[in-house]
Formats: C-alpha cells, structure tokens, sequence
C-alpha cells in the first residue's frame, strides 16, 4: 500500500543517503519511487541498487511526455537499469505518442503507469479539464496504472468508478502536501505514495512504521 518516493535531500539536512533510508523503510514499502533528481545525483545504477537492497519493485518517474521513439529510447535505458515501472504523462496522447511507450514496456515487461491529473493548482488549468479522457485512455490501452492524486479524494473516487479493477491506482501528495495516510486509500487507490513527510525526517524507518501502521488502521475501519 505504501510506495516510498525517494527525492533527495534524505534526512532533515541531508545527512542520509538514499539507500540508507531504503535499508530502514523496506518492511513498509511495497515499492520504491526515483525521479529525476535522484538519478541526475546518483546516476540510473541507483535504481538496481535500490532494488537490491530492499528486494521491493523500482517506480522510475520522469513524467515523460514525449514522442512515442523517444520515450520508447529512454524506456529501453531504464529497463536495462532493472526499472519495473515508469511514470509517463496521457496528455502526449495516442497516435505515435504514448500507445509507443505501452508496446514497447509490454516487451520489456515494464509497468507503464499514467499521470491523470496532479496535485498542484497549476493541475486545474489544463490537465484537470482531461480527467475522464485521460482515464479512458488508460483502460484502453491497458496499462498497469494511473496517478491521481491524494489531495483530491473525489478524484480517486471517480477514477475508481471508471477504472473497476482494471488498473492500479496510485495516490501521491500524502503527508507534506495534506492529505491524510490512508485517506487515498479509503476513496479507492491501490497505493499511497508517500515523499518528504518520510524521507525528511530524522527516523525515516519511524516514520515509515507511522505511515504504514496508519493506513491498516484507515483500510480496516473504511473496508471492513
Ligand atoms: P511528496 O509531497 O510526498 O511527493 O514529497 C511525493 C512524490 O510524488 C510526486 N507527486 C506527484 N506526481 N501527480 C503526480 O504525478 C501528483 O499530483 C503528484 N504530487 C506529488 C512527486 O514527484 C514526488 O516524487
């Protein structure tokens, strides 16, 4: 239930390293998310490191946004760096765009996964008013799962009213950015990702612990 999103600085000040927060968190994660700043720092070896020190799946998310060759040549890159996922974003479309991305991952058996709409305001302008589409395009070319964010449960409702059991939904903008641990998942995600509030704090594997602890209490009470 819970994807750890590894973005640097780790610790208060810095003072941890990113596998050293991945050696104390690794009982509460299901999967580990890298974006771009993590691996401009260390270098795409970080992310097999990453799996081989917490034996969890490795999220790679650039968000790309590309044309469908391009994607597909920094999809190849990742999988060879042992990525069991990548973030993309649906608004590039289908036609030569993201339809590229999905056969070629399919081949590679890499998890493709849809950013629907975000959790920051600038979201409304453009990509909120694609919600629907976007999740129409996701069921449709059968990817594994889309983002919607925590902060807007509603969302995660309608997402998963749209979607059934076809795909996982993953949720971030827990802890920092608001929302409460186990809130996404009580609207319907499959999965919380969880940066800052953990990677920050002084007692990461602590926090972890917390976070994790508190979504089995939310599960438990909102399902049954
Ligand atoms: P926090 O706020 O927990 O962020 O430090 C965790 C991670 O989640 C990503 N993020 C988002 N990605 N839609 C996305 O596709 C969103 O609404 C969103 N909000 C946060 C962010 O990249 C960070 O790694």
């Amino acid at each position: 239930m819970l994807v750890i999103a590894l973005d640097p600085p780790f610790g208060p000040s810095g003072e941890y390293s990113g596998l050293k927060i991945v050696e104390e968190t690794s009982a509460y994660a299901v999967s580990y998310k890298v974006g771009l700043p993590l691996v401009l720092e260390s270098g795409p070896e970080v992310i097999r490191a990453i799996k081989e020190t917490s034996g969890k799946r490795v999220i790679v998310d650039f968000k790309l946004a590309d044309i469908g060759d391009i994607m597909v040549r920094v999809l190849r890159k990742l999988a060879e760096s042992g990525a069991n996922a990548v973030i993309a974003h649906g608004f590039v479309g289908v036609g030569d765009g993201v339809e590229k991305l999905v056969e070629e991952a399919r081949m590679l058996g890499v998890d493709v996964i849809l950013v629907t709409a975000m959790s920051h305001r600038g979201s409304r302008k453009y990509l909120d008013k694609h919600f629907e589409e976007l999740l129409a395009d996701a069921l449709e070319l059968g990817v594994h799962g889309v983002v919607v964010p925590a902060t807007r449960p509603w969302l995660i409702e309608r997402a998963r009213k749209a979607v059934k059991d076809e795909l996982k939904i993953y949720a971030p903008g827990v802890g920092v950015q608001g929302a409460e641990p186990g809130s996404a998942l009580c609207a319907g995600a499959d999965y919380e990702i969880v940066g800052r509030y953990i990677v920050r704090s002084p007692d990461p594997g602590k926090i972890a612990r917390e976070v994790y602890e508190a979504q089995l209490r939310s599960v438990r009470t909102c399902r049954g």
